[in-house]
């Protein structure tokens, strides 16, 4: 049995203010979620203010993206693994469709990193999906299986015993065009069976998470499906409401 899991992506949102707030609204009403595993994953800055205000025992906290460099150095402006876990940090998403347009990430560069976290002990979130226009001509299952294969050949097959995949349909982030439940599970389950053909074991524990215009009212549904273990929430886990909402629907 798989235990859901849905962590909150704040992406480059807030600020000691806002956050002060947001996470006061989780201290509160966290305790009402139970039988899942709760993460957030605030901007790198404010992981210390979020540690040191977050009372819910039962949500940790994550980072939003690492250097691939394994060691301290001359690397100006970037974040190594060594102290994300130094702040707490327990999770790390990695390869987010907007690291890999915006940013250019390759998923070369991401394999790297997924190394570097597993090597540290902290929990790569890898984010794997497709654009409209490769789902509307039919390479949908290739870009991911090629999304996945990179990190494959580099950690190998076990090492997914310690990955949360999260399958993020380009089409439907920040949009408000969420995957309908069939088309996510449809992804969901290619997954798990392309992972199943190298381990079936690994597969059958490997938390899938969806991600994509996740809310309060479409979470449920799609958490029922049998492949779907959870989520990954971008602009509705800014708001403890919202966020908690979606977690319960996930129990
Ligand atoms: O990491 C989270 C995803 O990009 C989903 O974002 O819930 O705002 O669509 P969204």
């Amino acid at each position: 049995m798989r235990k859901p899991f849905v962590a909150g992506n704040w992406k480059m949102h807030g600020s000691k203010t806002s956050i002060e707030s947001l996470v006061k609204g989780l201290n509160e009403q966290a305790s009402q979620v139970q039988n899942v595993d709760m993460a957030v994953c605030p901007p790198a800055v404010y992981i210390d203010f979020v540690k040191a205000n977050l009372t819910a025992d039962n949500i940790v906290v994550g980072a939003q993206n690492i250097a691939e460099e394994p060691v301290q150095g001359a690397f100006t402006g970037e974040t190594s693994v060594e102290m994300i876990k130094d702040l707490g940090c327990d999770y790390v998403i990695l390869g987010h469709s907007e690291r890999r347009a915006i940013y250019g990430e390759t998923d070369a560069q991401i394999a790297q990193k997924t190394k570097v976290a597993l090597a540290a002990g902290v929990t790569p979130i890898l984010c794997v999906g497709e654009t409209l226009e490769e789902r509307e001509s039919g390479v949908m299952e290739k870009v991911i299986s090629t999304q996945l294969d990179a990190v494959i050949k580099v950690v190998g097959i076990n090492a997914f015993e310690q990955i949360v995949i999260a399958y993020e349909p380009v089409w439907a982030i920040g949009t408000g065009k969420t995957a309908s439940p069939a088309q996510a599970q449809e992804v969901h389950a290619f997954i798990r069976d392309k992972l199943a053909r190298l381990n079936r074991a690994v597969a059958e524990e490997v938390i899938i998470q969806y991600g994509g215009s996740v809310k309060p009212d479409n979470a449920a549904e799609l958490f029922a499906q049998a492949d779907i273990d959870g989520g990954l929430i971008g602009g509705a886990s800014l708001n403890a409401e919202d966020f908690l909402a979606i977690c319960k629907a996930a129990s």
